[in-house]
Order: C-alpha cells, then structure tokens, then sequence
C-alpha cells in the first residue's frame, strides 16, 4: 500500500500567513502540521509516499520535509501545476500510485485517531473505497454523506447548499485502483475542481464498495486561524513529551504541563501549561498561558501570551495587555508605547511590526 499526501493549494483563508508559508507547514505545538499525516502513514507501516505539492510553495516543503531520512521511509515529490481538485491531484499522482491500493491523506487535516486500524480493515475487506465521516454543526462546508440505516453511503455531496446530513467526509481515504477509472469519468464541478467526492460517488452509482467508518474522537481540518488555534490546543493536550531542556531561574513558576527546548533561558515568568516552548528561546518577566506554543529563538520580555502560536524569532518586548487567540508569523515583532493594557487578537504574517501607542 502506498500514501498520498496531499499538500497543494493556496491556502487563501490563511492570508497573510500563508502568502509566505505552505499552510501544511505550520506548526501545531512547534511542528509542521503535515509531519503529523506522514508519521501517521509511517506509523500504518507505509514506507512510500508522494506528496502532491503546488509551484509556489513545492520547494519550500521539500526543503523542510525531505525525502523522508527523518522517518526511515521514501518520499517523493509530484506537482499539481494547479490547484484543480483532489481527483486532479490523484490522477496527476497515477504514474506514481500505479495499480496500488492507496491511503490519501490531506495534508492539512489532523485526526486523533491512528490511521493503520483503518489500512488493516480496508486491506483485509473487498472494499473499493473507505471513506471516513464525522459528524459535524456545519456540513455545508465539506462534502457530505447520506447513509441509509445500514450504514450504507445512499450519496455524497460536495459542500451541498442543503446538506442531507451532518456525516462530513474527513480528509483520510482508502482507494485501490478503481478509483482511476472513477475519476475519469467525472467532470469538473461548479467551482472548476475535479472533486474525490464526486469520484467515489461515481463508484458508488457503478456498483462499487465503498465502505465508511464514523469517528468519534477528534478531527481537525486546519483551514482558518481558530481551527489551527483549535489544533493547537487539542494536541497540547495530549502532550506526552514534557521535558525541561532549558535553564529557568529561581523566580519562574511553571505548572502543568510544559515542554522547554534546548538552549532555552527562562527568568521571572510564570508558565501555565499544557504549552511549549521552543528551542533557544529568552523569556523575562512574562506570562505564558495554556495551549501556547512559542517558536524557535523568540524573545519575550515583559509580556503576557495564551492560547496561541508564536512561529520562530518571534520578539515581543514591553507589550500591555495579554496577546491571545492569535496566530503570529516567522520574525513578528510586537512593541508598545504607554497606555493602558488590553487584550490583543492577532493574525500577523510573517515579518509583521505592530507598535500599539
Ligand atoms: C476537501 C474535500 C471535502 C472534505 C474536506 C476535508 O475540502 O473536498 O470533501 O470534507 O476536504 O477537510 P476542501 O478542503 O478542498 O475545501
């Protein structure tokens, strides 16, 4: 069985921060979102992978992601010159996939659930096709499947204006080489995407099996600021890596669970976990608050953060007010002049410069 992760498009709900980063590689408790869908593969036993990547962002998670060394498997990587839908980006992947049964995995999803159950059941039925659904308060954003009492997929529907159903399908699927066929017998959609959904409701109308589990735990599909905040706070969480590589004076307090990286000084705070912070970092005199992930080499003086992702070398220095439910690029620097504090709520690109006076 081979994988796929898709790791294309634009990431437009994400500007400005992903006008100058892949949005599956920002970092959800300090790491790239898309190392979470290969350790999954991994972790299912697959050891050859393609990752679907777009022109403007291709190198840049190659750079950072490699050939897969850093996991003990192979990866290779195969450009969607446009972002024209994840059928599309399975048909441009086909040389790659050949006649192999496949997982395609978004890059840009996060499911609490291990994914190597799911390759198990799939391999060992004379399934075509395993879909996962969630139920969810909002289906008209995804697509969604109508079951019948049996459990039976009746039909999906790509982000249908009058959804049938609250079964949102999840960005995890299982296909073997039928699906190839399916995709080619579609046509684009209204917004001039081949869509999966509408590819396995192909195999569906052609009397194909398409099997479907319904997850009960947590999934995340990271498109906006608040599901990557939402991200965030789920996998800190469950943190189990709690380890103080750092030096922490005598002044600082820390509860809960706090992971520190190496070469990292920490003097008059207080740090109140679940949080992380990263490698090299200076703290002085600030607060840390729950589900916060502090990126490489920042510096925080006198400041207050929580709940949110500060990416790398980030400074906030001398900053009134509590920074919160924000999402702040690579090298931000947040200042301030006198005035009296309030509580900030921030989406910064990277580079950004924000002086309140
Ligand atoms: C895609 C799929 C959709 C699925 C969703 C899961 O949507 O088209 O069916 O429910 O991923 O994340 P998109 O992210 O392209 O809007």
């Amino acid at each position: 069985m081979k994988g796929l992760i898709l790791s294309g498009g634009k990431g437009t709900r994400m500007r400005p921060i992903t006008h100058t980063a892949a949005k599956q590689l920002l970092p959800v408790a300090n790491k790239p979102i898309l190392f979470y869908g290969i350790e999954a593969m991994k972790a299912a036993g697959i050891s050859e992978l393609g990752i679907i990547v777009s022109p403007e962002t291709g190198a840049d998670v190659e750079s950072t992601v490699g050939h897969g060394e850093r996991w003990d498997i192979h990866i290779e990587y195969i450009q969607q010159d446009e972002p024209l839908g994840l059928a599309h980006a399975v048909k441009t992947a086909h040389s790659f996939l050949g006649d192999e049964p496949f997982v395609m995995y978004l890059g840009d999803n996060l499911i609490k659930d291990a994914v190597a159950p799911l390759v198990e059941r799939f391999a060992n039925s004379k399934a075509d096709a395993f879909i996962l659904l969630k139920e969810v308060p909002n289906p008209s954003s995804f697509g969604v499947a109508h079951l019948n009492s049996d459990g039976r997929i009746i039909c999906l529907e790509e982000k249908p204006a009058h959804p049938k159903s609250n079964l949102a399908l999840v960005g995890v699927y299982l296909f073997n080489k039928n699906i190839h066929k399916a995709i080619d017998e579609i046509k684009p959609s209204k917004r001039g995407e081949l869509e999966i959904t509408d590819a396995i409701q192909r195999l569906v109308d052609t009397k194909h099996h398409v099997d479907s589990h319904i997850l009960t735990s947590w999934w995340l599909d990271t498109g906006k600021k608040d599901d990557m905040l939402e991200a965030n706070r789920v996998v800190l969480d469950e943190m189990t890596d709690v380890s103080n590589h750092g030096v922490i004076d005598s002044n600082t307090r820390i509860s809960g669970r706090v992971h520190i990286g190496h070469g990292t000084k920490i003097s008059g705070c207080t740090v109140r976990g679940p949080a992380v912070i990263g490698e090299n970092c200076t703290l002085e005199h600030s607060y840390v608050g729950p589900f916060t992930s502090i990126g490489d080499g920042a510096y925080v003086s006198y400041a207050e953060i929580e709940h949110s992702i500060l990416r790398e070398n980030c400074r906030i220095l001398d900053f009134h007010g509590r920074v919160e439910d924000s999402l702040i690029g690579v090298n931000v620097e947040l200042t301030r002049s006198n005035r009296k504090p309030i509580a900030y709520r921030l989406m910064l690109g990277d580079d950004s410069k924000v002086e309140v006076v």
